[in-house]
């Protein structure tokens, strides 16, 4: 048997995925995400921009002084300033890379950079040299790749590998590309660039057409031994290569690809479901691996097949990529010691004593409201004790009165600083009463961008999982909350999204499209 080679997975889920419009993220939700990505053992984590903002910069920097297993990561252009900018905030990693970018096709030299060629080759050679002196690990990426010339891609690529760059990505920044055409590229790129076996080729999928994860996997079939990707396919536009795709789909066919991953594919549904709850993008159900529906079974055919084989419908098993079967969890007699292990089989940890009691509270609390407590609500809870800062303002009480044919009135009561306001409001509904009267004591004047709520299991007594988006001063940031009671879900996450808002180094603008 001929051994495997290793793929390098590279998860760009906190830089192009957050992207996204309104998927911004806090530094410390990116941290929580890193956390995870480091335990399903991704080899890259490309943690930012650092020179986009100051939020960046320091979510850029947290990582990399905080997580020891992953290579950290920072983009830049080919600009001395944000190449240091990169170097810096990559500091304290344990293995740091400085991933820099110029396009190289021809619409986006004249019409984007509006410089000639011979200089973008120029640009690129003095970014790699500048990049390899602050580290020794530098990515160079010719964007958008796919609609560049390919005797200028063999040119710029051997240059960047001679002034230094370990990995040279081809991007196919605009999804423009087809399986065939993209393997084949990059399989002569691999032959004809005279010192490819110097460097990785990596490969960056966008899904405009709804090909990234076939591109990726055509290429990977061509030689590249990197592939860029995000959790649940978030990113520009249409998305990245989903990177949990792109590894099933390799475990699964190992017959015919001939590379191997490090990915620990357990954390898969984990990391979707805390990506999805942070951005507040929500998974559609039928999406692959991942969705509500992935292995649920309806036609009695294929439930009876299942039942006699389960082979006959299933080429994976949920409990690989982490379904846990909406696992009975805990009950209300269940104690401390039986909500830390499972919430360690859940690979859930706290980083203060206090994060954890906080926890076991609300989960005492929610079993005194909740008959069966599921993983998901487990999940979901955890999420409300980490997402952020809210000490200083608590909900105390809500009331709402709604009649049909009068408008709704929300009273609620918020502790601010150990002053407790009492704060009263109509509106149109009683979602919007709610958070007209959190508003006439904020008064963040925010304008409010998405209001979503998420059932967390099934039933009418699943917990709600509500994310409330506010933009203002361009800035962007999601709120969340979670309570058996929706409208009880609905104040916290507005509390939270406030009070993300007023905490400036907890957020940071949309990043300008790279
Ligand atoms: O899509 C793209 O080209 C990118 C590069 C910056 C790698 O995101
Ligand atoms: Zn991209």
């Amino acid at each position: 048997m001929i051994a495997k080679e290793k793929l390098i997975i590279f998860d760009t889920t906190l830089r192009d995925g957050e992207q996204s419009p309104g998927a911004s993220m806090t530094k410390d939700e990116k941290l929580r995400i890193a956390k995870v990505l480091e335990k399903m053992r991704v080899d890259v984590i490309e943690a930012g921009f650092a020179v986009s903002s100051q939020g960046d910069f320091e979510a850029v920097q947290l990582i990399a002084d905080t997580v020891r297993d992953s290579r950290i990561c920072s983009l830049s252009r080919a600009i001395r300033a944000d190449i240091e900018r990169a170097g810096a905030a990559l500091k304290g990693a344990s293995a740091g890379r400085i991933h820099t970018f110029i396009a190289t096709s021809p619409i986006h030299m004249k019409y984007k950079l509006q410089m000639q060629p011979e200089d973008v080759l120029a640009q690129a050679i003095g970014a790699v040299k500048i990049a390899r002196d602050l580290v020794d690990d530098v990515e160079f990426s010719l964007e958008d790749a796919s609609r560049s010339d390919f005797d200028f891609m063999c040119r710029i690529t051997e240059a960047a590998i001679k002034a230094g760059a370990k990995t040279i990505n081809f991007p196919d920044t605009v999804g423009y590309s087809a399986p065939g055409e993209y393997g084949s590229v990059i399989n002569r790129l691999l032959n004809c660039v005279p010192n490819a076996d110097q460097a990785v080729f990596s490969v960056h999928c966008h899904n405009d057409l709804g090909l990234a994860v076939a591109n990726s996997l055509s290429a990977v079939q061509n030689g590249a031994r990197q592939v860029e990707c995000t959790i649940n396919g978030l990113g520009e536009r249409a998305g990245n290569a989903s990177l949990e795709e792109l590894v099933m789909a390799l475990r699964t066919r190992q017959d015919l690809y001939s590379v191997k991953t490090d990915i620990d594919p357990s954390h898969i549904v984990p990391i979707s479901r805390l990506v999805s709850s942070i951005t507040g993008f929500p998974v559609q159900p039928n999406k692959a691996i991942v969705g509500a529906n992935a292995f649920a079974h309806e036609s009695g055919i294929h439930q009876d097949g299942i039942l006699k084989m389960r082979e006959t419908y299933e080429i994976m098993k949920a409990e690989d990529v982490g379904w846990t079967n909406n696992k009975l969890s805990l009950g209300k007699l269940s104690g401390r010691a039986a909500f830390s292990a499972r919430l360690d089989d859940l690979g859930i940890s706290f980083d203060s004593k206090d994060d954890f009691n906080k926890a076991f509270q609300q989960f005492k609390d929610l079993a005194d409201k909740k008959r069966e407590i599921f993983d998901e609500d487990l999940q979901a809870l955890v999420s409300d004790v980490q997402m952020g800062p809210t000490d200083d303002l608590t909900l105390i009480d809500l009331e709402v009165l709604s009649k049909s044919g009068q408008l709704p009135v929300a009273k609620i009561i918020i502790r601010h600083q150990d002053h407790e306001h009492r704060v009263e409001s109509t509106g149109s509904g009683a979602v919007d009463a709610i958070f007209n009267a959190i508003e006439s004591l904020m008064e963040s004047s925010a304008e409010l961008q998405l209001y979503s709520v998420n059932a967390v299991t099934q039933g009418t007594d699943s917990q709600g999982e509500v994310t409330v988006r506010l933009q203002k001063d361009g800035r962007i940031i999601n709120g969340q909350g979670a309570d058996t009671d929706i409208l009880v879900a609905s104040a916290k996450a507005y509390l939270n999204a406030v009070t993300l808002l007023r905490n400036p180094g907890g957020m940071h603008p949309q990043l300008g499209g790279v």
